[in-house]
């Protein structure tokens, strides 16, 4: 069964990937869980609230995903909240919401929710279009259940202490990390390279990354580490160069589409 944690249905998230994640982090235990590349933050979110680690850092390069985060994670959630309830998810304060500049933070993290919710697939980039007839021809609104997104907001803020946000590059992060001496665990889910590649709408704003760096920076690390990308010979052929476990998995996706994409570690699962 999925479990469902966020507020954010992120596109490319990795609620699929649960059961391997609960295998991967009762095996050689960390207290420390650091996502990089964290978006909706999946891997955190379950580790910290199904007990797996006491302590879970995320980076992330989006600010306005980071605002969702750190106003979730701050008494500020209770203003978060009231947003939300007191909303009428309709087209015209939607696009209303969407057109003007956020003046703080909990604003920007509203409006993220909002847009997330509204745009096809949840995506965030720019100029992604907003959903029309939605679920069962609920309209925009079938996507908006401000109930469950505050109980789930209020249930993550009770975890407050246990969560860190960096926003700033993963790599970066990455390599600081490299340097440290206490073992934590990392889980490391970039964009797909194939969108990258085919020049296919992003689904992020920040869309494209180094991977030839990243996979040196992972090649590297003494942290056990497990990380993600969709199925496609470069980052095959990346992480052969640095000896690295490459195992396909078949995605279990909410539409029964047969997709795989490739868990990669150290030593094989
Ligand atoms: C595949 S998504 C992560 C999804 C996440 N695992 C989940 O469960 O929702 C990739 C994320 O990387 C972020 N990103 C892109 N470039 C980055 C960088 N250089 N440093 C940190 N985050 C970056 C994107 O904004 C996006 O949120």
């Amino acid at each position: 069964m999925r479990v469902y944690y966020s507020p954010l249905r992120y596109p490319g998230g990795k609620s699929w990937l649960a059961l391997e994640l609960r295998t991967w982090l009762s095996i050689n235990p960390s207290s420390e869980l650091v996502e990089l590349f964290a978006g909706g933050a999946f891997a955190s979110l379950l580790a910290v609230v199904e007990g797996y680690v006491s302590k879970a850092t995320l980076v992330e390069l989006d600010p306005a995903v980071c605002a969702v985060w750190r106003s979730i994670f701050s008494p500020t959630a209770d203003d978060l909240c009231a947003l939300i309830e007191k909303f009428t998810f309709d087209e015209k304060s939607v696009r209303e919401l969407l057109s003007v500049e956020p003046e703080s933070e909990v604003m920007l993290a509203f409006r993220t929710i909002v847009m997330n919710r509204a745009r096809r697939g949840g995506i965030l980039a720019p100029g992604a279009g907003l959903l029309k007839l939605g679920e069962r021809k609920k309209g925009m609104a079938s996507r908006w259940y401000p109930e469950t997104l505050c109980k789930r907001i209020f249930m993550l803020n009770s975890y407050a202490k246990k969560f860190s946000v960096i926003e700033g590059d993963a790599l970066e992060k990455l390599s600081t990390l490299n340097r440290r001496k206490s073992h934590v665990k990392l889980f490391i889910d970039p964009p797909y390279i194939k969108l990258q590649e085919r020049g296919i709408k992003p689904l992020y704003r920040f869309n494209s990354i180094n991977h030839r760096k990243l996979f040196e920076l992972v090649g590297k690390t003494h942290h056990d580490f497990l990380m993600t990308y969709d199925l496609n010979e470069i980052a095959m052929s990346f992480a052969k160069q640095q000896n690295l476990c490459v195992e396909k998995i078949q995605m279990r996706t909410a539409h029964a589409i047969k997709k795989e994409e490739l868990l990669i570690t150290r030593n094989c699962l």
